[in-house]
Order: structure tokens, then C-alpha cells, then sequence
């Protein structure tokens, strides 16, 4: 059974400046960038009865297979700026940063469940600094040698990813530098850093709904882990000020519902049991401490859903040629749990989805673990 809360936020559009793009201009510069797709998909819009269905699919950027190295990539480039050289200009591109730390002793590092840390280890080594990864036991070796495959020294401890993170933390100091896209009381600039480098996303769905002459979604669904992502998509889609603005819904596993937990607490405590759960990205007990009061104000509702959901959701993809994981399916996996499971009835008529609405999905990345993906999209599992 799904669960869901919904959020009557009185002040939805107080308090959100103009949105830039910064991150995008730096992220347009670096080596090998180019826009991940933005997909109108008709005959999934008629499968779910809605006007259209748009995708906009991560699973390449920079060769990575999702969205996250976008935003370590910017927290970097902006630590460099406030730390090291704040007469960088806006324009350096990878070549002005590298020059910024030439002879610094710098390390870079981090704690993840998979894409966050490959991207913060593949924004050191085009910087040509370390980088040190921690990963929660269980992950699985196709996530560890990815991180491996960009020289980062990857190690695996006996632990959650909360215990991860802590013990990246303890590593830190001048020239050892905590690259993490949770947050916590004392440690938001990186983080926040890393949310702006997100809105590259967005303007690039802004950007492809224009070009290729869309209607601009009614409702958009964002997976959660820590929150992050879905901060970034409510504060563009709030700061854009548009007469209609979308509704916003956040996906969550319902074994990791730390954000419908938060919100229903009103404080980002942690849950006391978090996981197991196939959606391996969004694995998290524990809501960034800077995504909550914008989630509070900007944020229509959230939905935890079961794995099944996220199953369905990949091999449904699947056969219309999209091929991603269980993460990557899960914003997908959010809208058939609101169309089909009866306890979710209340919540779809609340967000007035219809034979009108556009829904726009977050499939946030590609194959992470080609074996689980197999045994999902051919029936073992
Ligand atoms: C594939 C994927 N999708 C979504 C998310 C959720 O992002 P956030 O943790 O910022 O909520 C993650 C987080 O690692 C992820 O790996």
C-alpha cells in the first residue's frame, strides 16, 4: 500500500528570486557536455490517459549514467571561487579552475550509494586532484567499480549510508574537502552549491519546451533520497512566477520516506528504520537539512510507494525503448501508483490529473546494475 501527504502551502510564490543560469553556462563549457534529452511521448500519455507525457532522460551526462555530477561538478567550481581564487572569472571553464589550485594539495571527498560519488570523483580527476569515496555495505560492485573506473580510492564500510557520510565527514580539513549533496546544521554551503548546480536541468527542460514547441507540464514528479533534486525543481518552477505554475510531486520508497517523514514531523528527524528498498539512489533515512522548509512551501505533495511500483514502472519504459533503473524509473513509478492503487484516489482528484494534464517525470539515470536490471526487465525478480 502507498501512503501520501499532501501540502496545502499557503505561500507558494513568497520568497523565490529570479532564477539564473549560472550552472548552466559553467556546465556548458566543460568537456563533453551536451543536453540530456527531453522525450514527449505520446503513446505513454494515452497508456496513462493524460494529454502528454514528457521524460526528460539522464542517463548520460559527461558519460555518467545520471544527473548527480552536475551538481558536484558546480560546488566544486564554486569552492574554488569562495576559497581559492575569487577573482576567478564567471567564464573559467575547466582550464581557469585548474589553474586556480595549481600546486594546492587538494583531496575531494565524499560518501554515496552510487552516482553522487562517481561525479565528484569525475570532477577530481579533471581537476587531476584525489578524491576519497565511502559506500554503505551492500552496494552492489557494479556501482563500486564505476567509481573505481574514474581513479577515485573507493572504500566500503560496514554501515548505512547516514554512517557513510559521517565518516566522510570526519576526514575533513583544510586540504581534504567535503563534496556532499545532504546537508546537515553546519555544513549548507556545498550543499546548496550543489542544488544550484541542478538547475542546469531545469533550464534545459525550460529551453527544450520551447524549441520543440511543448505545453508546459501541469505536474511535475521528482524522485527524493535526500531532497536535493527536488529543492532545485521547486525552486526554479516557483521562481519562473508563471500564471499556472506546475503542481510538484516528490516519489519516495516507502521503506525510505524520510522526507514525507519530515514533513509530517515538521523537523528533518531521522527515520528509525530505513530501507531496504530497490530504488538503490533514494536509499536515504535522512532529509537534507536545507531541503525542508523549501519542500514546506514549494512542494504539492509526496507519494512512498513500494518497489513493485518501481518494477512496473521499468518495464513499462522498457518496452517503449527507455532503458533505466529503479531510481531512474521511479518518478514514472510515482504517477501509475497515483493512477491505479485505490489508496492513492483521494490524492490524484486533489491534483486534478486528467485526460488534460501534462505530466513531466525525472528519470534521473540510466543502467547503474545491468544484472538487477536484467532480471527485472526479464521477469526473475
Ligand atoms: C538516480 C537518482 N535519482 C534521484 C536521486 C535523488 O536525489 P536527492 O538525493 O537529491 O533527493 C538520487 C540520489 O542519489 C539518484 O541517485
Amino acid at each position: 500500500m502507498s501512503r501520501y501527504l499532501i501540502n496545502e502551502k499557503p505561500s507558494k510564490l513568497v520568497g523565490y528570486s529570479l532564477p539564473n543560469r549560472q550552472a548552466l553556462d559553467f556546465h556548458s563549457q566543460l568537456p563533453g557536455y551536451t543536453q540530456a534529452p527531453l522525450f514527449s511521448n505520446h503513446e505513454l500519455a494515452e497508456r496513462l490517459e493524460i494529454a502528454d507525457l514528457l521524460i526528460k532522460f539522464e542517463s548520460s551526462r559527461f558519460g555518467l549514467p545520471a544527473f548527480k555530477v552536475l551538481g558536484a561538478s558546480f560546488a566544486v567550481r564554486q569552492w574554488i571561487q569562495k576559497y581559492v581564487d575569487s577573482s576567478l572569472e564567471q567564464t573559467a571553464g575547466l582550464a581557469g579552475l585548474k589553474n586556480a589550485i595549481a600546486g594546492r594539495d587538494l583531496t575531494l571527498v565524499s560518501a554515496t550509494d552510487g552516482n553522487h560519488g562517481r561525479g565528484v570523483a569525475w570532477i577530481a580527476r579533471q581537476l587531476g586532484v584525489g578524491a576519497i569515496i565511502f559506500m554503505p555495505s551492500g552496494t552492489v560492485i557494479s556501482r563500486i567499480e564505476g567509481i573505481r573506473s574514474e581513479g577515485a580510492d573507493v572504500r566500503v564500510i560496514e554501515g548505512s549510508y547516514d554512517e557513510a557520510v559521517s565518516r566522510a565527514a570526519q576526514l575533513q580539513n583544510e586540504n581534504t574537502i567535503l563534496i556532499q549533496d545532504t546537508s546537515w546544521e553546519g555544513y549548507e554551503e556545498i550543499p546548496r552549491w550543489i542544488v544550484e548546480g541542478y538547475s542546469t536541468m531545469m533550464w534545459e527542460i525550460h529551453d527544450q519546451l520551447q524549441h520543440h514547441q511543448l505545453s508546459r507540464p501541469t505536474h511535475i514528479f521528482v524522485p527524493i533520497g535526500v531532497g536535493s533534486l527536488a529543492v532545485a525543481v521547486v525552486n526554479h518552477f516557483n521562481s519562473m512566477q508563471y500564471p499556472d505554475p506546475p503542481r510538484i510531486i516528490g516519489v519516495e520508497p516507502i521503506s525510505a520516506a524520510c522526507a514525507l517523514h519530515a514533513m509530517e514531523e515538521g523537523q528533518t528527524s531521522p527515520l528509525e528504520v530505513c530501507g531496504p528498498t530497490i530504488m538503490a539512489g533514494l536509499n536515504c533515512g535522512t532529509i537534507a537539512s536545507i531541503a525542508l522548509d523549501p519542500l514546506q512551501r514549494g512542494m504539492d505533495a509526496l507519494i512512498a510507494i513500494e518497489d513493485d511500483w518501481a518494477i512496473k514502472a521499468m518495464r513499462l519504459l522498457y518496452q517503449h525503448n527507455f532503458s533505466t533503473s529503479e531510481s531512474g524509473a521511479s518518478s514514472l513509478a510515482g504517477v501509475l501508483a497515483l493512477l491505479e492503487d485505490q489508496t492513492l484516489a483521494h490524492l490524484k482528484q486533489y491534483l486534478e490529473i486528467n485526460q488534460d494534464s501534462v505530466i513531466l517525470t525525472l528519470m534521473t539515470e540510466g543502467i547503474t546494475d545491468p544484472t538487477a536490471f536484467t532480471e527485472i526487465i526479464h521477469g526473475g525478480k
